[in-house]
């Protein structure tokens, strides 16, 4: 997914832009760019890489112009190079268009506009929306806006400024926002971009339009018919995105683990109400996501099974085309997701409510698209979490599905938001760290590590695999520890890394044979755990809980920061790695 942001009013435009791609940068950070409307006329400046390097080379937050649009890119069509970098414009350079999403039938539009004699300067499928705007223009700016909409297929948000100063912005199936400030109007994919500006946001509705002219903002649909869409009020807090003291985005959202955990459980009454009221009516139960929040699918699903004796079934939100086929009016799809934009989540979501069912959202941002397609939703709680790989979203996430299996058997698992684990995971983060930044340096030059988990302990294992591919690059893979002998036993040998999860409960014993037979094979095995044991090369110590069921949410920690330490080690951005983008709106 890219940022895309558009800005018309009295202040200079250049360097808010520039303020909006940073704070959205963890979007996408292949290529930066702007077109800025001046004096000159249309004035366009791009290049690859990130926001302050793009920006020192360019100079773009120098650039003079009240009225901009900018783009940060996540490359899916054409290489990550300065002509495929975002703004595109047409051929008599009037306009310049930015654009998040994917547009399908670009090939078969390119080519009836090549013939027609417009030129290309880019692979890029959205450079076709600034030629088909071009092409259309002489109907006025409205209607030709109108008319490439309805030429579009794929999904879209794209901001366009034409020559005249007019900006204008519409959606398909990715998010678009209007900004209210009270010298200007912003268009954005993200709160995120405004939100140091106004708190007042017009949240676009799919096949919506807006244009922003200099006497007015008016929002229509594909058809042209005015539409009324009503202004809310955001959270500011929600634009609290500094990293304090921490060198990193992901190393600070690992420490505010300390706090939010306990926030999770901290849910309105009546939601929390509602939200068990329809779970516990529910015909049939599926629970999906994708990348961190299908792991905590998985550990949602012990929950509920253990305790509150609901049967819920897993589905991976890009496998949802078969696993949501027997959904009907009857069936409840919890659906989580730290953005509540990923394009997987969303489809899964659409098609199972046509199929009668009812939505459940678990999400981080309650202005996302899934809180508002849900019948009812919960909120993590944790505030803006920047970094790239999903860290106090996910333990907000487990607090939740602890909250709401607590809520659903009157208490059982005692996890208020004084449960134990809370205190666990303060210990854990203020203890573990040097240990763990020590072990990560010994492992730089390691290439394949294997995590060992069983029942609750295998979705972490699969996290804590994803978090070490996420940010150190390193080839990781979460292993059934009970699948052991079935498979991946053959791939141990000396020095063979292995992280086990072996809390003592009821799968220590299984675990610690585990160990045994990996030993046996010369493999290192490093030990996660309450309690030591002589098979283990490293034990990194967590603390010892009453509730089992907790477990999970504290052994996470350790992973994420070795994961974290590991990246540093090896030279990675651990706050956006390569290739990958915080939640992806594309399918
Ligand atoms: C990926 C992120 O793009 O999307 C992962 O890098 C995340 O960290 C996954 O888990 C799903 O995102 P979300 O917002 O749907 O939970």
């Amino acid at each position: 997914m890219c940022s895309i942001i558009g800005y018309k009013g009295k202040q200079s435009a250049a360097p808010i832009l520039v303020d909006s791609l940073k704070k959205m940068e963890y979007r996408g950070y292949d290529s930066v760019g702007v077109a800025m409307i001046n004096e000159g006329g249309m004035l366009v400046r791009k290049g690859t890489g990130k926001v302050l390097e793009v920006n020192k080379n360019l100079n773009i937050s120098g650039m003079s112009g009240m009225i901009g649009i900018g783009h940060t890119r996540w490359a899916t069509h054409g290489g990550v190079t300065d002509s495929n970098a975002h703004p595109h414009s047409a051929c008599n350079k009037s306009i310049a268009v930015v654009h998040n999403g994917i547009i399908e039938n670009y090939k078969e539009l390119k080519k009836e506009l090549t013939e027609a004699g417009h030129v290309f300067t880019s692979e890029t499928d959205s450079e076709v929306i600034a030629h088909l705007l071009e092409v259309h223009l002489a109907k006025g700016i409205k209607d030709a806006l109108i008319a490439t909409c309805k030429r579009l297929q794929g999904t879209y948000g794209f901001v366009a400024v034409f020559q005249d100063g007019t900006i204008a912005g519409a959606r398909y199936e990715e998010p678009l926002i209007i900004g209210v400030a009270n010298d200007g109007y912003f268009i954005s994919s993200d709160v995120l971009g405004f939100l140091q500006y106004t708190d007042k946001a017009i949240f676009l509705d799919n096949c919506d339009i807006a244009i922003i002219d200099s006497k007015k903002m008016e929002i229509f649909n594909f058809d042209g018919t005015p539409v009324a869409r009503p202004i809310t009020q955001v959270a500011w807090e929600l634009g609290e995105i500094d990293k304090g003291k921490y060198a990193h985005y992901t190393l600070k959202e690992i420490n505010d683990q300390r706090l939010t955990v306990a926030h999770a459980a901290q849910q309105d009454e009546a939601v929390m109400g509602k939200f068990c009221e329809i779970l516990k009516n529910a015909g049939s139960v599926y629970i999906t996501g994708s990348g961190t929040s299908y792991h905590s699918a998985l550990l949602f699903k012990h929950m509920l099974a253990r305790f509150a004796k609901i049967r819920a079934e897993t589905v991976m939100s890009s496998e949802a085309h078969d696993g949501l086929a027997s959904v009907d009016d009857g069936s409840v799809i919890i659906a989580i997701s730290q953005s509540g934009e990923t394009a997987d989540v969303l489809e899964s979501v659409k098609v199972s409510k046509k199929q009668g069912a009812k939505i459940l959202g678990i999400v981080n941002v309650t202005t996302s698209s899934l809180a508002r397609i849900s019948d009812a939703f919960l909120s993590t709680n944790c505030g803006p979490e920047i970094g790239v790989a999903a860290t106090k979203s996910f333990t907000g996430q487990l607090a939740l599905a602890y909250a709401v299996t607590d809520r659903l058997t009157e208490g059982k698992l005692r996890a208020g938001e004084a449960a134990e684990f809370v205190a666990a995971i303060e210990k854990v983060i203020s203890t573990s760290q040097p240990v763990i930044e020590k072990m990560a340096a010994d492992m730089k030059d390691v290439n394949d590590i294997y995590l060992l988990g069983r029942s609750i302990h295998y979705p972490i294992a699969l996290e804590g695999a994803l978090k070490l591919k996420e940010l150190s690059y390193v080839h990781a893979e979460g292993v059934a520890a009970g699948e052991l002998k079935h498979g991946p036993l053959a791939l141990m040998e000396k020095n063979t890394l292995v992280i086990l999860l072996a809390p003592h409960d009821a799968t220590y014993n299984d675990s610690i044979s585990n160990a045994h037979e990996i030993k046996a094979r010369g493999a290192t095995v490093i030990g996660i755990s309450n309690i030591k044991d002589d098979i283990y090369d490293h034990w990194i110590e967590i603390p010892h809980l009453d509730q089992e069921a907790f477990y999970p949410i504290v052994e996470v920690i350790p992973l994420q920061m070795l994961s974290y330490y590991l990246a540093l080690a090896k030279n990675a951005d651990p706050d956006y790695p390569r290739n990958l983008a915080k939640s992806v709106t594309v399918k």
